[in-house]
This record gives C-alpha cells, structure tokens and sequence, in this order.
C-alpha cells in the first residue's frame, strides 16, 4: 500500500491475491442471507447478471486507474487528474468505508469463532438438531460474549497487519483459497442430499417473478459490488501491484468467476440446510449460524468423529475467509495514518483497533441490549452494512466509472485495456466495455441509489 511498488509475479498471483480478498464473509454469509431476504432466484438471477454487466466492467475500470497511476487508492485520482480539487476531496471516502465494514466485519468474524470453539467443544453433536436456532438466538442476543469474540477476533488480524501482510497472510492466502472451494464442495454435495433439501436447490434457481421489487435489483446489486470488494479503493490499489504485461481482462474476469462461482456453492451449501432444517430463509444475518450446526449436528448422529472434524474445519475457513479479507480492510486505514499523520505502523494499528473495536462492539451489542436502537427498522449493525453497502459503495464505484469515462483519455483508457494494442483479443471488445463502463454502468448505479432513497 505504501511507497514501495513491489508487484505481483504471475497471473495466477494476481487472482489469488484479489480473489483472497473477494471471497469471505460476502460470499459464505452475507449472500445467503441477502438470498432468503429478497425473494430467492430471482435475487440470484438479477446478482449473476449484475456483476456480469456492472461490476466486472468497475472492476476493470478499478485496476485500469490503479494500474495506470500505480500508486495508492488516495493518491491515484491526484495523479491522473492533477489540479482537480474535487478528485482530491473525495478521497477520504476510500478510507472511510472499509472502516466502517471493518467494524461490523469483524463482529460475524467473531461469531465464527465462537462457533469455532463450540465445534471442537463437541457442543453440535450433544445438541438436539433442532436447537440450533436457539443455541444462535442466545449467543448473539447475550452481552459480553460475542463483544469479546468480536474484539479478540479484531485482535488476531490487526496483529498480522501489524507484521505487514505480504509474506505470511499471502502464502497463506493461496494455500486457503483451494481448501476452501473443496470444502464447499463437501459441504454442498451433503447439503443436497439431506431430505427436503430439493425445495432449498429450487428456492436458487426457480424465479418467481412476483417476488421482483426494485429493492431486489438495488440490493442484488449492492451485494455484487460488496462482493468483489468494489467501491473502497482495495482493487485499485491491487491494480497499481498488476504487472504492465498482464492482461487486464483476464485477471479481472478469473477473479469475477470464481467469486461467483464461491457465492453460488456457498448457496448451495446453506439453502437446502435451511429448508431441511425447517428454518424462515429471511432469517437475516444468522442465517449460516443456524442451517450450518444443523448439517453437523444431523451428521453427528451417524459419523461423530468426521462431523466434529468437517464442523470445526468449516469454520476454521469461515474464521480464515473472513480474516484475509479483514486484514485488508483494516490496511486501508493503517497505511493512511502511516502516509497521512506519520505514524509508526504499530501505533496506527492499534488507533485503527479502537475505533474499530468501538464501533463493532455496538453493532454486536445492537442484537442484545441495544435490539430496542431502531430507525426504520434496522438496528446498528443493519444501519452500518446499510450505509456502507448501499450507500458509500455505490457513490465511489460511481465516482471510479465517470473518471475513466469522462476524466481520463479514451486512448489511454485503451492503451491500458489492450496493453498497448498488443492483447490482440482485447482490441475488439474495447468499444464494448468502454461503452458499459461510461454509460451503462453510472447510470445503473444512479437508479440504484435513488431506488434506495425512494422506495
Ligand atoms: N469482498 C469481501 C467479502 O466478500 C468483503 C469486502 C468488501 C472486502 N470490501 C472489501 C474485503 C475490501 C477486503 C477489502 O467478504
């Protein structure tokens, strides 16, 4: 994030590295939950087609203005646009967003891990299958456990950002990521074979067009972006690291891909669970934390040992999923007091800790003593996921799409999409995404944000 323009080495550095960062809790937690609460398949349909269309051309346009400042998500509208106050105005938003998904971030992270220990405590295979629910309703709605989980959690990885990322977290990463896509796999095959699971498998991909409201599209949307990472300054930065000779196109796209593909098994593995397990798919962001024990609790009854062994490895992923894409949220913030005020990075490390730690000890307190905190029904941490998703993303994706269509040269634009003209198969599908990236996706993203204020 720093001065030092290390890059990365291979192709397949550069989607770990950016897929290690797309793939977390967006995927295993918050999409399932977004699924059950906005009509099912037609939410799904409508989140394919959105990063297809929107995201994945803000993704390109994200590590074009990276790739071509190469420098940091702060610094990189200064430097392609020199003289524009405006540009230099609205750069505290890329730091202000991750520190706010930050804090609540790690309050899930933290059930995570809670859950972690309730695993290897053997507490899912004593439990009856159909306490899950309740066993999570407690958890969270108590006081200083989940606090605790929440800032022990923070804990583990500012540490790791204290250390610096590069070399532990990295490797780490893309060890991870492979464990991660099998178990899933696991797990979704399991999923689908429990009684009734037919009707969850049905529940993804059969539409029912009633369902369709514009909040469906906003969020579906919003859930896109939130996914790849988009909207706070994380992939333009990655895109400063994107070796000259890389093709924009592909990296993006891979890392497109297999963030869609994770969300989708991530579907498949929590969807027919909740239906087997007779569980509301609206129930909201404990979703996972209650269909998941349901699986290992039924399993236990058959094979103790292997449901022990796979509960406590799915959620060690989900604690890992979570952390690599925390640490970098946390880095945002980090590295701005160490450019901005001249911190020592271990300093800036633990102000990041506090402020963090503060605010997601109201967001988890907002499921127990603080559940009576409303406005329109929302609760603190709906509020924080709120603004920061629905919100805050989409005016900076919005901002990141209008300076490469509007702000920067066209033949610029193209000289980093095609490599110079020397991506052959690039060439002609330019005009095609230049046209989405300056037209089709502002204006999406602008019906968006009004959609959300009106309706
Ligand atoms: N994309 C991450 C996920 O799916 C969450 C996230 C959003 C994120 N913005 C980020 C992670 C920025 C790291 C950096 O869980």
């Amino acid at each position: 994030m720093e001065k030092k323009r290390e890059g990365f080495g291979s192709r397949t550095a550069v989607i770990f590295a950016m897929a290690g960062s797309a793939i977390g809790l967006g995927n295993l937690w918050r999409f399932p939950y977004m699924v059950g609460e906005h009509g099912g398949a037609v939410f799904v349909l409508i989140y394919i087609v959105a990063t297809i269309l929107f995201s994945l051309p803000i993704f390109i346009a994200e590590v074009i203005i990276g790739r071509r400042s190469h420098t940091n998500a702060r610094d990189a509208f200064v430097r392609l646009a020199p003289g524009k106050p405006f540009w230099r105005s609205i750069s505290v938003l890329p730091i202000l967003i991750p520190t706010i998904i930050a804090s609540y971030y790690s309050v899930i992270g933290g059930w995570s891990l809670d859950y972690f220990f309730k695993a290897c405590s053997l507490e899912f295979l004593h439990a009856d299958p159909g306490t899950t629910s309740g066993i999570f309703t407690g958890f969270v709605s108590s006081t200083w456990v989940p606090v605790l989980m929440h800032l022990l959690f923070l804990a583990m990885s500012a540490i790791v950002v204290a250390l610096g990322v590069k070399a532990g977290i990295e490797k780490f990463s893309k060890f991870i990521l492979p464990v991660l896509f099998f178990l899933i796999v696991a797990i979704a095959l399991y999923s689908m074979s429990l009684p009734g699971a037919g009707e969850g498998v049905r529940y993804l991909f059969k539409p029912d067009f009633s369902e369709f409201t514009p909040r469906t599209f906003a969020y579906a949307l919003g859930q896109s972006f939130y996914s790849l990472s988009l909207g706070m300054g994380i992939i333009i930065t990655y895109g400063s690291y994107v070796h000259r000779n890389e093709n924009i196109l592909v990296s993006s796209a891979g890392t497109a891909v297999s963030d869609l593909l994770f969300a989708l098994l991530a579907g498949l593995a929590i969807m027919p669970a909740v239906f087997a397990a007779g569980i509301e798919p609206g129930a909201g962001p404990g979703l996972i934390f209650q269909s998941i024990p349901y699986i290992f609790c039924k399993m236990g009854q058959e094979a103790p040992a292997l449901s022990t062994v796979v509960a406590g490895l799915f959620f060690f992923t989900v604690i890992v999923a979570a952390m690599t894409s925390l640490i970098s949220l946390i880095e945002v913030g980090t590295a701005f007091l160490v450019e901005k005020f001249r911190m020592r990075r271990g300093r800036a490390v633990f102000v990041m800790f506090l402020v963090c730690g503060a605010a997601g000890t109201l967001c988890s307190l907002s499921f127990g003593p603080l559940s009576g905190l409303k406005v329109s029904g929302m609760n603190i941490f709906d509020i924080f996921d709120w603004v920061a998703s629905n919100i805050l993303l989409l005016i900076m994706a919005f901002l990141s799409v209008v300076f490469v269509g509007f702000v920067m040269k066209k033949e610029d634009v193209r000289d980093e999409f095609t490599n110079g003209g020397t991506k052959r198969r690039n060439v002609p599908l330019f005009n095609a995404v230049y046209f989405l990236i300056k037209w089709v996706a502002p204006i999406a993203v602008l019906l968006i944000f009004f959609t959300n204020f009106t309706l």
